[in-house]
Order: C-alpha cells, then sequence, then structure tokens
C-alpha cells in the first residue's frame, strides 16, 4: 500500500491516529486525515468531562462532529474514554460511594447508547493502575467506590452496546512490568469468570524516560493469550531521525506479529498536534510533511 491505512487493511488491521474536532477544518490537517487513516480516536471530545458537563445533561455534539467525519471518509471509531479518573467534569470529580458509582453507570449508559452501533472499540475504563512496583490499582474517586468498579462499568457497556469491543486501555504497560502484569492479572480473571473484555489497549507513550521494551512483542503475545485483541492506541514516540524511525518500525513489526494484534492508532497527525509536541513525537512534522519515522512505519507495514 502507499498510505498507512492502506497498507495495514493489507494484513486486515487499521492505522489510525487521535483526532480534535476544531482542527478537521485545517485542510492541511483533515487532508492527511483523509489520506493516510482509516481508524479515528477522539482526542478529548468524548470523555466524561465533554460528554456530560452537568449531571444528566449531555452534549455530544463535538464529538458526533467527528463520527460523521469518520462516516463521511469510510473511517471507523475508537471511543474514549467511558470512565477515567481524569478528566471528570467538576460536579463528579467531588462525589463518592453510591452517588458517583451510579453516576458512572448512568454516564456509561447514556454515551454507550448514544454511539450504540457506531463504534469499533470502547476504552471502557482507562488508567485505572498504579504506577510503580505495586502492581496494583491507582486510587481514585472511582476506585473507592469498590474494587469492582471496573467490572462493573465493563458489564454496562455491554448492555448499552453489544456490538462494541471492550477494552481497557493504560500507559506503561507496553512491556512485562509490575504494572502490566496487574492488568494482565485482571484480564485473566475476568475471562474466567465471565466479565466482558474484549482487548486490551496498549497506550504506547514512548520517551526518553520510558523507552521501548525489549519485551514489547512478547507482552502483546502474553495479552493475547488471554483470548483477547491487543491494540496500540495512542503511540508517540519522542526523538527524531533515524532513532525514532527505528522505534516506530518495532512496533508496526511488533504488532503484525501478533495475530490478535487488531491495530495501531498514533495520538494525533503532525508534531505541532502533539500533547507533548516539543518531544516531535509523531509521523508528520509542523507542517504536514513525511517524516523519516513515517516512511519506516509504512515500510514496516508493507513488509509485513
Ligand atoms: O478545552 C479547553 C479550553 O476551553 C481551554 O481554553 C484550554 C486552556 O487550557 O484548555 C482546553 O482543554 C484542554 C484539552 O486538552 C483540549 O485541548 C485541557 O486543558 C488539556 O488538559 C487537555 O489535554 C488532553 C489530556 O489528555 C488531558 O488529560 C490532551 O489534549 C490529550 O491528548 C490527552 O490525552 C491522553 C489520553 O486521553 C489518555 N492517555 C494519555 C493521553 C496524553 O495525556
Amino acid at each position: 500500500g502507499t498510505t498507512l491505512g492502506a497498507s495495514a487493511a493489507e494484513s486486515g488491521r487499521y492505522f489510525g491516529t487521535a483526532v480534535a474536532n476544531y482542527k478537521l477544518s485545517d485542510a492541511t490537517y483533515s487532508g492527511i486525515l483523509d489520506r493516510e487513516f482509516n481508524m479515528i480516536t477522539p482526542e478529548n471530545e468524548m470523555k466524561w468531562d465533554a460528554t456530560e458537563p452537568s449531571q444528566g445533561s449531555f452534549n455530544y455534539s463535538s464529538a458526533d462532529a467527528i463520527v460523521a467525519h469518520a462516516n463521511a471518509h469510510n473511517q471507523r471509531m475508537r471511543g474514549h474514554a467511558l470512565a477515567w479518573y481524569s478528566q471528570q467534569p467538576p460536579w463528579a470529580q467531588g462525589m463518592e460511594g453510591t452517588a458517583l458509582r451510579n453516576a458512572m453507570v448512568n454516564h456509561i449508559t447514556n454515551v454507550a447508547t448514544h454511539y450504540k452501533g457506531k463504534i469499533y472499540a470502547w476504552d471502557v475504563v482507562n488508567e485505572a493502575f498504579a504506577d510503580g512496583g505495586g502492581g496494583g490499582r491507582r486510587d481514585s474517586n472511582l476506585q473507592r467506590t469498590g474494587n469492582d468498579w471496573i467490572e462493573v462499568a465493563f458489564k454496562t457497556a455491554r448492555a448499552a452496546d453489544p456490538g462494541a469491543k471492550l477494552c481497557y486501555n493504560d500507559y506503561n504497560t507496553d512491556g512485562v512490568n509490575a504494572k502490566s502484569t496487574g492488568v494482565y492479572n485482571m484480564v485473566k480473571d475476568f475471562k474466567a469468570r465471565g466479565v466482558p473484555i474484549d482487548c486490551v489497549g496498549f497506550q504506547s507513550h514512548i520517551n526518553s524516560g520510558s523507552p521501548l521494551p525489549s519485551d514489547y512483542q512478547a507482552n502483546l503475545q502474553r495479552f493475547a493469550d488471554l483470548g483477547v485483541d491487543v491494540q496500540i492506541t495512542e503511540l508517540d514516540i519522542q526523538g527524531s531521525g533515524t532513532a525514532q524511525a527505528n522505534s516506530y518500525a518495532t512496533v508496526v513489526k511488533s504488532c503484525l506479529a501478533v495475530a490478535r494484534c487488531t491495530g495501531i492508532t498514533v495520538w494525533g497527525i503532525r508534531d505541532s498536534d502533539s500533547w507533548r509536541s516539543g518531544d516531535t513525537p509523531l509521523l508528520f512534522d509542523n507542517n504536514g510533511n513525511k517524516k523519516a519515522a513515517y516512511t519506516s512505519a509504512l515500510n514496516a507495514l508493507n513488509s509485513g
């Protein structure tokens, strides 16, 4: 193939990007988006603070605009994210206990129902595990409602949109480590008990402080072996030139080597679109030109 999306599709995979709705009117941005990518994750527009700014009052205008764009350009959607400790609306941030649990369930039901049939995969729960060596849950208002909050979230999402793949998504879980093993044990338990989970997302925000782990592929494979799909969901790699290009190729080849790795999403289009633009972590430069990392990723897709 001659584009990322077409090349990924040759092995039944997708190549996606995070999209910010307010950038769709930028012709350079949308030109690259529609040429190269066949999966879209809204960067912020489907989060709790965006979709339920006051309790029980839902606003889907920005997210709907992205879905409409995707429909018009043969792109599928990853939904992000139904339940997360961060980017909660102020009214939810101060809640606890049964009231918060009920608010979470109502939120998931409403959002997943609004987008029923339109989402390939949902990040049902995002970033629920703690960093460091403990392998346990992250403390949050949601966690304090009871350890079963994650499985309740998944069951609620399944009831609302039975056709969507339901994913757990996290960062610093890209290699075999205490955090990823904590997630692994949760997924194993969910599969054993019949809690609905279909996929695990590996954000893969790679920087010099947490470089690409040598066991990246092996980690994807051990999750796939539990009977879930795996996806690279927010890829960006700090750096430039050959080193960055090689890291992108390694990520692509690792996904292609794992049968249940169904696709790769980068977290933005141009370096200037990145949440950490100073790291120049993406595939296109600030002017929209293809970087060495782009060519390397494309070649890796086509050599699979
Ligand atoms: O919308 C407001 C705007 O009204 C206001 O004027 C402006 C002033 O700061 O802020 C705008 O909101 C910002 C929002 O992005 C939209 O641009 C928030 O401050 C800012 O915090 C928010 O950052 C997002 C971040 O998640 C929040 O946690 C990034 O764009 C987004 O790339 C980032 O994405 C996360 C994934 O969801 C989860 N994994 C990690 C990843 C990177 O942090």
